[in-house]
This record gives C-alpha cells, structure tokens and sequence, in this order.
C-alpha cells in the first residue's frame, strides 16, 4: 500500500488543499454557509471513496456528516470521528501567506514540506487521512471491520449540539471502538500515542462599576474602576505557588503515582529545548510539577481574553462602566465540568470587592479522558506505528481537549483510541499552522495497519 501512497500523493495532497481553501470557521456566523459547503464536500469525499448511507444531517448547529462502509455483520466496527470546522485565523496580519490560500512551503522541521492554512493539522488534514486510508482498502478488497464516519462541523466551539446527534442516533453509531486523528506525535522518530485528555470548563466574566463611562478626571479617585478591579481579581486566583486558589478545585483530582510520573518524565522534551521553541526564558508554573506534567496531568486556570476600556487609537481619559474576561480551566480525570463552573462561579462572585458587581456565565466544556491501553484496539494502534516508524510508540497525556470523546463513552458506550500525527510545532489555532506531508502520508499508511491488526486481534 506504501507504493500507492507514492502513486497518489500528489492527489492526495491536492485533494486536502481543496478542502482547506473553503473557510469553515464555526465560531463566526458569517461562515455558516463556508461550513455548510464543507460539510457538503466531505459527503462527497464519502461517496467517492465508496462509503454507503452518506448523509448530511442538520442540527441546531453546524451539520454532521455521517457515512459508513459495513462488509460484514461479524467482523468488529470501527467508528472514526473527526472535525471539519477549524479556529477562525486571527490575528491574520501574522499570517505570512492567507489561511486559506494553502501553501506548501519546507521548513526545518519538515524537511519535505508541509501545508500551511488554517485547518491543515487541525483537523481537516488529519481527518482526510482517514478517508484515504479506507478509500486504500476499499480499492484492495483488504477492509477487514466496518467502518462509520462521524464528522462534525462544532468542535473547535464546543460540539454543543453533538451531544444530541448522538443520543438520537445510538444505534446507527454503535460500533466497537472510536478512533480519532486530532492529537500530535513526539518527533518523527518517535511516535507517541495520546493517552489522555484534559477536560475543560470555559467562563466569562463581567464586572460592572459605575451605570456609565466616567471622566478619570471628573470622578478618578472616587470609583472601583471595574478593569482594576477585574485585574486585583483575576490576579488573587493563583498563589505564590501557582496553584489555583478556588476552594474545592483540586479536591476531585485524580493524583498520579511517583512511578507513573517518573516514568512519563523520560519523555519529556528537555527543558531548555521547550522553552527555546516558544523563546522564553523560564517555565512558570504549579510548584511541584514538571513542565511536562503541568501540561498534562494537572488542572489550570488561564485568562483566554480581557477588554474594557478604551482600546482605540490614541488616548482617551475614561474609567470604564464595564471590564470583561474570558477564562478557561484545564481539568483532569474525576473533577466534573459543570461542577468546577459552579465553584468558580461561586468563589468569583464572593472575592467581588465593595462598589463591584460581577457577573459569571459559563460558555462550554466538557470532561478529562484517559485512553484504555489495554484494549486490543490500543494495541492494534501500537502495532501500526511500530511498523510505520520502526520504533515501538511510547503512550503520552496530552493537554488538550475533544469535549465529545467523554460523551462517547457516556452515551454509546464506546472507548476511544486517539491517533494523532500533528507536531507541537505545527501552530495550532496559531498564525501559520502547518501539517507536514510526511506526517499526512504516514497517516494515511498507519491507518490501514490498524485495521489490518485490530481486526486480527479481535479475532484471537
Ligand atoms: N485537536 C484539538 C485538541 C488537541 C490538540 C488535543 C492537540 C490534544 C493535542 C481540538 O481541536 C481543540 O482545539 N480542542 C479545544 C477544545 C474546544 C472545546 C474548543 C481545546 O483543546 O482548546
Ligand atoms: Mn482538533
Ligand atoms: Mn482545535
């Protein structure tokens, strides 16, 4: 299959730059109908590749494609997810060619090229791996379990309307495992398979002083300003110790043992390496912890995004009314979402100084996950790399989040097994994301193995 891999490549890669160019940007409804014609342009994908039952379902949101190829009622299911909308692209003037203009353009990393647009790695390039690699055994008559595509059109906002998509659709997405490409690799030497998510919990807050926008001269002296104020707040929720000062956050936190953190810190990337790559000059972070662990098995807190004020050209002398933020919280297995909302909710509006009025409201989120490395489809992955990487891959905590991934296994019942091949390095959600071509064509050659051996094992 690697020689047709060679064959198509130029195919292949043509393919995903015409998927790249349409803008799928969930979260600005000025691209609803750029997300409609996405959505539309993997039905189609689907129906080349010979998948039966293709469809384009409606929500409340952004629609879901949904496809499948079943070749017999015995052999094991696999459900593949994926995510077709992508970051909006800003700041776009840090672009240094348009997100959806794809290039491709060498680098140091990628020796042989990669992608550069909004979505290339995330996740559109990962995603068509998938449908190339099942396209590859449908052609060779070697599919060996049947396959359903769920691709959404809402996961860079949340998946909130996916939820419901797959309660009403239970038995139609019943399958053995879920695999997913939406997570990254080590190096290209050595391939790590992502065994863990954090979960996430996302606030805004406002905070409110005076009915209106006062003269800092007139009244300077007198009033809470609201952005001082939000700024005392937010700033009172660490401590010197970095450590997240909401009663009550860290008390569900599943602790690690010190043989598993000695083990997952082998891997760890050198320190002076990670922070030569993002050029700062020190790690910052929870006392007590490694980098590598504060990104991954811990809980954080993080401003996302604060404004209030004059922020124009020039100056303005003004004490604002209002002072907004957006903050989200990383979370790790066993503390619930909803319920670190509710306690950062309540601990907000209780540190709220005289002459303050804060307002909380909670936008998404969704729960950690941990990978079942027991399961034969673990091991069916571990297989497939091994063999496409020629060394053994190394399992790693990531520190991202796919709200949907918990919600799988609550309402289908269903493990999932995350197969990524992105590169830290690779600019997610940043100016200049990229995805190397050879990291997209050993996706596409890692797949079919995992077929091939998931399949084998099941069987055993
Ligand atoms: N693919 C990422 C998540 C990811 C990337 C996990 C790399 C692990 C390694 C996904 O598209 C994403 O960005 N998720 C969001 C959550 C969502 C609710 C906006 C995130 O993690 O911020
Ligand atoms: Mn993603
Ligand atoms: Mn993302």
């Amino acid at each position: 299959m690697k020689n047709q891999i060679e064959n198509h490549k130029k195919e292949y890669i043509d393919q995903l730059i015409e998927l790249l160019k349409i803008p799928s940007i969930s979260a600005d409804p000025k691209y609803k109908q750029d997300v409609k014609k996405t959505a539309h342009w993997i039905e189609k994908a689907l129906i080349d590749i010979g998948c039966d039952q293709v469809e384009v379902f409606q929500t409340d949101g952004h629609p879901v494609v949904y496809g499948e190829k079943i070749i017999d009622s015995n052999a094991p299911t696999v459900l593949v997810y994926g995510h077709y909308d992508v970051q909006p692209p800003d700041p776009i003037e840090l672009w240094d060619s348009p997100p959806f203009e794809p290039v491709i353009k060498e680098t140091l990393i990628h020796p042989n090229g990669a992608i550069f647009a909004r979505g290339a790695c995330d996740d559109k390039g990962q995603m068509f791996m998938h449908i190339k690699a099942v396209e590859l055994l449908i052609n060779n008559n070697a599919l060996t379990c049947n396959v359903k595509f769920i691709i959404e059109g809402e996961e860079e906002v949340g998946s909130d309307h996916l939820e419901q998509f797959i309660t009403d659709h239970k038995v139609k997405l019943k399958s053995d495992i879920i695999i997913i490409s939406d997570t990254g690799i080590h190096n290209m030497k050595n391939p790590a398979i992502t065994t863990g998510l954090r979960g996430l919990s996302y606030m805004e807050v406002t905070v409110t002083g005076p009915n209106r926008d006062l003269h800092s001269g007139l009244y300077g002296g007198t009033v809470a300003n609201p952005i001082n104020t939000l700024c005392q707040m937010i700033a009172s929720l660490h401590d010197h110790n970095k450590k997240v000062t909401i009663p009550g956050f860290y008390d569900q936190v599943q602790e690690i043992s010190e043989e598993q953190r000695r083990g997952m810190n082998k891997n760890a990337t050198p320190e002076e390496e990670f922070q030569k790559s993002i050029d700062i000059d020190a790690s910052v972070g929870e006392k007590g912890y490694t980098t590598l662990e504060r990104k991954s098995i811990r809980p954080t807190l993080d401003v996302n995004g604060i404004w209030g004020g004059y922020t124009g050209e020039g100056a303005k002398t003004v004490i604002p009314s209002k002072a907004h933020a957006k903050i989200s919280m990383r979370l790790v297995p066993n503390q619930n979402w909803q319920d670190i909302s509710k306690l950062f909710e309540k601990h907000f509006k209780s540190i709220a100084p005289e002459g303050a009025c804060v307002k909380v409201t909670t936008h998404h989120g969704g729960d950690a996950y941990v990978t079942p490395e027991g399961h034969n489809a673990y091991r069916a992955a571990e297989k497939a790399y091994q063999e496409v990487f020629g060394v053994a891959p190394y399992a790693k905590r990531d520190g991202g989040s796919i709200p949907i991934v918990p919600m799988f296994e609550k309402i289908l019942g269903c493990k999932t097994i995350l197969m990524g091949f992105g590169l830290d390095s690779d600019a997610i959600h940043s100016p200049n994301e990229h995805y190397g071509i050879d990291n997209f064509l050993k996706g596409i050659e890692t797949i079919p193995l995992f077929y091939k051996y998931f399949s084998e094992l099941e069987k055993a």
